[in-house]
């Protein structure tokens, strides 16, 4: 007799399979061969490329490889289909994207299985995570459809989406992208991962199956190349994209200012913290959630394990006898924790990537029992002795390979988590909820999860920083990367009353009044403003500035590449203003209302020499200035986040966070105004900024240093470089320690600086200068807020 202990050590895992037979059904019945489904219709079969189940190494299926005659039929469609979409009331659009989520359950083992052969995920996680996650998105949104007019008033769908996905959460993509898109009225066309096709293939004929009107989803098979024909289209009003941060790099040169808004979710190298106060056997099981979820193949997995050294040794112990229990096999058998990895091309890289970290120098640890050999299987692993400089600590791999290395202190904790060029997500393990959202606000992540790893819901945010890319989805923050303010409205109507006389008319006023002695004497040359400080240029070039009319009406000085450098210099020491309470930076930016109030009349003055708009008009711009402060000091304090209802015991905490180092440079309607509507929502929200004012009126922005010497402006949070402004804004965009760049003028600046900020992926965001400032629906709110501030979301599980 033995006993149940004995038993329990003793017993094997017998194969617990889930049957393939419906999937393999539904193959048949489409006889293994796919088009793509444009218009409502299946296409005719092309040249066409093999699907591989991961598992077995078989051809499973075969797909076309779209061309860009596929893609121009699909946007076509899109394109034809966006009135009648749009048409309907949001209620019945709301009734599709129900009817979608509906048609997902019940097709969801189909769907599981299916992305289980073509992933090589287990059944487990497609059946309980991806899937569901999936229907939950749909219905999710089918929420945001039917509260689209009041929730988002002023704002209107962006057109036809162009979206495309990876591989790693083929179903899960798409639904991310294609839920919100509909919701917000756009059609779209997207492309499935050319390794994952099939699921994306059976969600096509579920929206068939629904009466999706013909048009508003568009799919299209095919590699890389098809991908770029999607991009570079010119029907195509917006670009979403999740995959490698290299091809993100390229769309965001390739879409550089072509008008085109665009999201991407790139990579990561996300930490997974562990304070010695945490309990340890929550972390291991953590732990195999962040790293081994889908073979560790997620942008988000924590794939850096930071450990505080105390407990180090006790928690690798515990890792290895862990790791030494999961079991590797066939993704359709129930009871495995990992599957294949996707493709052989991306084995190769883990395997490549692995012989580095040993050639490197760390310590490389597997489990003693062997993966399958007939399909691509990578056994779990683990790295101790890890450089943080190391190539396995900085580079993404993508596979089941944990990175350990250790810290002391919680300050060296955040420095460690956040020396990467990626900014994703974070996990934070203590007990303590003060250290914890102590630390979470320090990382540099678009989602932190407390206690709690790689948790997702439709109503949070995703979405990462620096060069794990920007823009959010899920919740109401990534709606707004479907929707721009309505065209059509009243209100460009409204603005050709309101706009300021044209240069002729100007030109012809102020002749009549000559060279008046209200012009300001030539009485001195202006600097720049660096670090709170009036700095001389680097070149210590001037410039003469002119009126419409021709009457000089001062000198400005020429700031070049290194005047920029020496500003974000300025600008990240400033940084301690993000820690500035709301309150303070209100009475900030009341101040400089105060210090310009005073001196109203002179900065009139001054408007009109430079433009020539007239007294009156130059004064209404003055107090539309300080009018405009008074918004911002009063949003500083208001701009809160939100509390998701996510459905977790627990929280999730979407908090507003400034983007870092902002440069701004200005469009020359209204020289004040136009830079104040800027600046202040930048430094409301707790970014330092790099200003380059309006280049042939500059002198707005050079009179304002004194305001700001007089209204308490910590040094380096406003920095104001004049002169070429085309040229400086491409600086800015360009340099690595700048996080976002905004500009107002013309296509072509936008896209220089759209192009150059491809280097480290910061933000842009470029309009053409024929806002009208003076309009408050226009000129500031909510739009400017959403623009100077990134959202965090912060994960906080509670109960024991
Ligand atoms: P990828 O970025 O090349 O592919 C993602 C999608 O982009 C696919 O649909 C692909 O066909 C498409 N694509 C490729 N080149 C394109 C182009 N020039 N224009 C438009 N679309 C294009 O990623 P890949 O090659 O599958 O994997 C390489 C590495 O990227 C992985 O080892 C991993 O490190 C990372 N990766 C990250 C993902 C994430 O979720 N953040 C997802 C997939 C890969
Ligand atoms: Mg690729």
């Amino acid at each position: 007799m033995s006993t149940v202990a004995e038993i329990f050590k003793t017993m094997e895992y017998g194969p617990a399979p889930e049957s393939d037979k419906e999937a393999l059904a539904w193959l048949g019945k489409h006889e293994r061969v796919f088009g793509h489904y444009i218009d409502g219709a299946w296409t005719e079969p092309g040249d066409t490329f093999d699907v591989v189940n991961p598992a077995t190494a078989k051809v499973i299926a075969r797909v076309t490889n779209g061309t860009t005659d596929d893609v121009d039929a699909a946007v076509d469609a899109a394109k034809r289909a966006l009135p009648g979409w749009r048409a309907l009331s949001a209620h019945a659009r709301a009734r599709y994207l129900y009817a979608i989520a509906r048609g997902v359950q019940k097709h969801s083992r189909l769907l599981a299985v299916l992305e289980s052969m073509d992933n090589g995920k287990s059944i487990r996680e497609t059946r309980d995570i991806d899937v569901p996650l999936v229907a939950r998105h749909f219905y999710h949104h089918a929420g945001w459809a039917q509260l689209l007019e009041t929730e988002f008033a002023g704002y209107e769908g962006v057109g036809v989406v162009g979206q495309i996905i990876p591989w790693n959460f083929p179903l899960l993509m798409l639904a991310w992208k294609i839920a919100p898109a509909l919701a917000a009225g756009n059609t779209v066309v997207l492309k499935p991962a050319e390794f994952t096709p099939l699921t994306a293939m059976a969600f096509a004929e579920i929206v068939d199956e629904i009466g999706l009107p013909p048009g508003v989803v568009n799919i299209v098979n095919g590699h890389g190349e098809t991908g770029a024909a999607i991009v570079d289209h010119p029907d195509v009003d917006k670009i979403a994209f999740t995959g490698s941060t290299e091809v993100g790099r390229i769309i965001r040169k390739a879409t550089a200012g072509s008008g085109k808004k665009l999201s991407l979710e790139l990579g990561g190298k996300s930490p997974f913290i562990v304070y010695d106060d945490a309990d340890l056997d929550s972390v291991v099981e953590g732990v195999v959630d962040a790293i081994w979820f889908n073979q560790g193949q997620v942008c988000c997995a924590g794939s850096r394990l930071l450990v505080q050294e105390s407990i180090q040794d006790r928690l690798i112990a515990k890792l290895r006898a862990r790791m030494e229990r999961l079991r590797v096999g066939s993704p359709l058998d129930k009871a495995v924790d990992m599957g294949a990895i996707v493709a052989p091309v991306q084995l190769e890289r883990i395997k490549g990537l692995v012989q580095q970290g040993v050639d490197e120098g760390a310590t490389m640890w597997q489990p003693s029992w062997a993966c399958p050999t007939d399909g691509y299987f990578y056994p779990p692993t683990l790295f101790t002795d890890v450089q943080p400089s190391s190539t396995i600590a900085q580079v993404e791999i993508f596979g089941p390979v944990l990175v350990a290395m250790s810290f002391r202190t919680p300050e060296e904790s955040v420095a460690l988590a956040n020396n990467t060029p990626y900014g994703l997500a974070a996990s934070v393990w203590t007990e303590s909820i003060n250290l914890a959202l102590d630390i979470a606000p320090k990382i540099k992540a678009g989602v932190v999860w407390v206690n709690s790893t790689n948790l997702f819901d439709a109503s949070a945010g995703f979405g990462g920083y620096r060069e794990s890319g920007f823009g959010r989805e899920g919740g109401k923050e990534g709606m707004w990367e479907y929707l721009v303010r309505s065209r059509g409205t009243g209100r460009a109507a409204s603005r050709r009353v309101k706009q300021a006389p044209s240069r002729a008319a100007a030109g012809a006023k102020s002749a009549a009044r000559g060279s008046s002695s209200e012009s300001p004497a030539i009485d001195r040359t202006p600097k720049l403003f660096i670090g709170g400080k009036q700095a001389r240029p680097d070149g210590a070039y001037t410039r003469r500035i002119q009126s419409p009319s021709g009457a000089t009406v001062g000198e400005s000085p020429e700031g070049n590449r290194k005047d920029i450098r020496n500003a974000v210099e300025a600008a990240h020491a400033a940084k301690g203003w993000s820690r500035a309470t709301g309150h303070n930076r209100a009475q900030i930016l009341y101040y400089i209302a105060e210090n310009l109030a005073a001196r109203a009349d002179e900065f009139a003055a001054r408007i009109d020499a430079m433009t020539e708009v007239g007294r009156r008009n130059a004064a209404a711009e003055v107090d539309a200035s300080i009018s405009r402060l008074f918004s911002y000091g009063a949003w500083a304090d208001k701009y809160d986040g939100a509390v998701h209802n996510v459905p977790i015991r627990g929280v999730a905490l979407a908090m507003n966070e400034p983007i870092g180092v902002v440069g701004i440079a200005c469009g020359d309607t209204h020289p004040l105004l136009g830079m104040v509507s800027l600046v202040a929502p930048a430094i409301a929200m707790g970014n330092t900024t790099i200003v380059v004012p309006s280049e042939p009126h500059p002198l707005s922005a050079t009179d304002f240093y004194s305001i700001l010497e007089t209204s308490d402006v910590p040094a380096g949070v406003i920095n104001i470089v004049t002169g070429a402004r085309d040229t400086l804004a491409t600086v800015l965009a360009e340099h690595d320690d700048v996080d976002a760049v905004w500009y107002v003028g013309a296509r072509d600046g936008a896209r220089a600086v759209e192009f150059a900020s491809a280097s480290n992926m910061k933000r842009t965001w470029t309009f053409l200068d024929d806002r009208d400032w003076l309009d408050r629906d226009e000129g500031e709110g909510r739009e400017f807020l959403r623009a100077a501030t990134q959202v965090k979301n912060i994960w906080v599980p509670y109960g024991e």
